[in-house]
């Protein structure tokens, strides 16, 4: 599997840490200090199909390929407008494609889900190229006067082109639920035999995300180079789910890994959860910071709890 094109795109308003102190008891150096957060962009009246659909338009154009040619689109996604249909089918329909769509709910692990899902199907030879959109808007899923939670996230979307060929991935994706940890629920509806339940932000047990989030990344990288006979310091870069500076701190340092090969954004974003790694992929790619033959790490985490880890070669 090969990547050939990344886009990104994020929503207009910028929103500082200052900006959320005016509100919530919260300051700037807590945030910095916590999280490593300075400022994140949140969805005002724009569609978040629209943002997507951006994503993997510029993702289709530097592939090179016509919406077309695009033989399945698979969408990461936690929360959209639509219950039905999938966020991938309103996506096919702005782009002009005519292939098969399916949404996957990994949440902040989704666009790994949806990496190793897209490798099956392009070795089984049942496609050639596939796009995988992630497309987020946590700031609808948070209550915006838990200063615990609403100052952690932003929203935005990324796209990325795959194709047949190039060397195989390697994967490592793990599920152990724990609903406790990180949990939203949706209203229950007003069927007449069903208890009626309102919907309830996010809850998040912080301090136990952090453990889980550092140990099974620490872990998942460790074993993934092992099973695939490279050294750490082959890697190049490794991709972390951009949810908390001082995870990525704490991950790199176990893994005695120079401060350069783990590129971050989660100051400019916030937890865009499962789009994260795949906008950072997008932005080190415009940047020209990707070499091409390097091998990536990425690894990510989210409420399940779920967890996934991916070695490819980039070859763009
Ligand atoms: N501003 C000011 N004070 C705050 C804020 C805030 N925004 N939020 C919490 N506090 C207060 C708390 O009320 C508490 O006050 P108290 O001591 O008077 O009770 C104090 O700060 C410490 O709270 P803790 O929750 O213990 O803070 P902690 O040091 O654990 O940091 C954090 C919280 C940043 C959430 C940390 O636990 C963390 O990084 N966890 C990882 C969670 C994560 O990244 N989640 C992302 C979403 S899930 C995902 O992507 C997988």
């Amino acid at each position: 599997m090969k990547i050939i094109g990344t886009g990104s795109a994020a929503p207009e308003l910028r929103i500082t840490n200052d900006d959320l102190s005016a509100f919530l008891d919260t300051s700037d150096e807590w945030i910095r200090t916590r999280t490593g957060i300075a400022e994140r962009r949140i969805l005002t009246d724009e569609a978040l199909e629209d943002l997507a659909a951006e994503a993997a338009e510029k993702a289709l154009e530097q592939a090179g390929l016509g919406a077309g040619q695009v033989d399945y689109i698979f969408c990461s996604n936690v929360i959209n407008p639509y219950l039905t249909p999938a966020l991938s089918c309103v996506i096919q329909g702005k782009i002009g494609a005519a292939c098969p769509c399916i949404d996957l709910n990994g949440a902040c692990a989704g666009f790994l889900y949806a990496l190793e899902m897209a490798e099956a199907y392009l070795k089984s030879g049942k496609c050639q190229n596939i796009l995988i959109v992630a497309a987020e808007c946590p700031s609808r899923m948070v209550d915006w006067t838990d200063r615990a939670t609403c100052v952690l996230f932003g929203d935005g979307a990324a796209a990325a082109v795959v194709s047949a060929g190039g060397e195989d991935a390697s994967f490592l994706m793990h599920t152990s639920c724990d609903a406790s940890v990180l949990h939203a629920y949706h209203a229950s509806g007003n069927c007449p035999y069903t208890p009626q339940t309102a919907s309830s932000p996010l809850f998040m047990n912080g301090q136990e995300v952090y453990k889980f989030a550092v140990s099974r990344s620490t872990e998942d990288l460790r074993t993934l180079c092992a099973d695939r006979g490279m050294e750490l310091s082959q890697v190049g870069h490794f991709l972390l789910h951009q949810a908390n500076l001082r995870i990525l701190e704490a991950v790199r340092t176990r893994l005695k890994q120079p401060k350069e090969k783990f590129p971050h954004n989660v100051e400019l974003h916030g937890n865009t959860s499962s789009a994260g790694i795949a906008i950072l992929l997008d932005e080190l790619n415009r940047g020209g910071a990707l070499q091409k033959g390097e091998y990536l790490a990425m690894s990510a985490f989210g409420a399940g709890l779920t967890s996934g880890a991916c070695i490819l070669k980039w070859e763009l």
